[in-house]
């Protein structure tokens, strides 16, 4: 029987790269995003026999259900959802935060994932399925400018630990997927299109890369029923822990 997978953020880095690896593998794939010609140039590269894909800002609810109700008979049954769409927004510690930036992140990273889960719930619980979180070892760890950005991570983990308790009984995965350093479109978004910022940031480093949580995700999703990865860390071997910061009086 073929499955199928709905991954938010399909536009791009991580989620770009697990619509290659699902529909290689066989799945059906959803795949959204707000860029339409990304989503377009997927059809193009794939077809459009087992890819479907739907333009919308996860942020409007609207919009998300519309694509919901939208969705082809054969789409309708989602085994397994990937929360991916997401972003950090800035730098700057919090005293100089952009509130609007902050919010930015709360929206996409925290309601539009809890939304759209609410909304496929009865779906996945009918057909025992997955879901797959992208959170991040930001959740776990603090680091100077990650302010906002690290606490919508946290919740994201901590979601999808309670949405595990919650959903004891039903046969539903949860899995909360936490990476570290990663080279996509990540840093772009986070500095405003600053390519230096992010060649800087990534040089001689040997980041993850895309399809490393391609593959991930794809190992997670296509494990035996009865097992759960409940949180997943993943790092390059070049990052690690860097300890704590003390202030002295000058
Ligand atoms: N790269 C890292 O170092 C890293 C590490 C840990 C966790 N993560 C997490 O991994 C996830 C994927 O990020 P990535 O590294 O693959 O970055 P990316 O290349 O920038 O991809 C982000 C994806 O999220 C989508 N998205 C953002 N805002 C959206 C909105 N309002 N509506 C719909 N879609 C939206 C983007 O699509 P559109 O722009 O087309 O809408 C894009 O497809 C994020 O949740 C991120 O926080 C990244």
């Amino acid at each position: 029987m073929t499955r199928t997978i709905l991954i938010t953020g399909g536009t791009s880095g991580f989620g770009a790269a697990a619509v290659s690896r699902f529909l290689a593998g066989g799945w059906r794939v959803i795949a959204t995003g707000r860029r339409a010609e990304r989503l377009q140039a997927l059809v193009d590269a794939h077809g459009s026999e087992r890819l479907h894909t739907a333009a919308f800002d996860i942020r409007d609810e609207a919009a998300m259900h519309a694509a919901l109700d939208a969705l082809p008979a054969e789409f309708r049954g989602i085994d397994a959802l990937v929360n991916n769409a997401g972003l950090a927004l800035g730098t700057a510690p919090a005293q100089r935060a952009d509130l609007a930036q902050w919010r930015q992140m709360i929206d996409t990273n925290v309601t539009a994932l809890v939304t759209l889960t609410h909304a496929l719930l009865p779906t996945l619980i009918e057909r025992r399925g997955a879901i797959l979180n992208v959170s991040s070892i930001a959740g776990s760890y603090p680091y100077p400018g990650g302010n906002t950005y690290g606490g919508t991570k946290a919740f994201v983990t901590q979601f999808s630990l309670g949405l595990r308790s919650d959903l004891h009984g039903t046969g539903v995965r949860v899995t909360s997927i936490e990476p570290g350093l990663a080279e996509t479109e990540f840093t772009l978004v986070r500095t405003s299109g600053d390519q230096g910022a992010s060649d800087t940031l990534y040089a001689g480093t040997q980041p993850i890369v895309a399809d490393d949580i391609a593959e991930t995700l794809w190992w997670v999703a296509n494990l035996p029923p009865h097992l759960n990865i409940n949180r997943l860390e993943v790092m390059p071997v070049s990052q690690s822990f860097g300890g704590f910061q003390i202030h002295r009086d000058a």
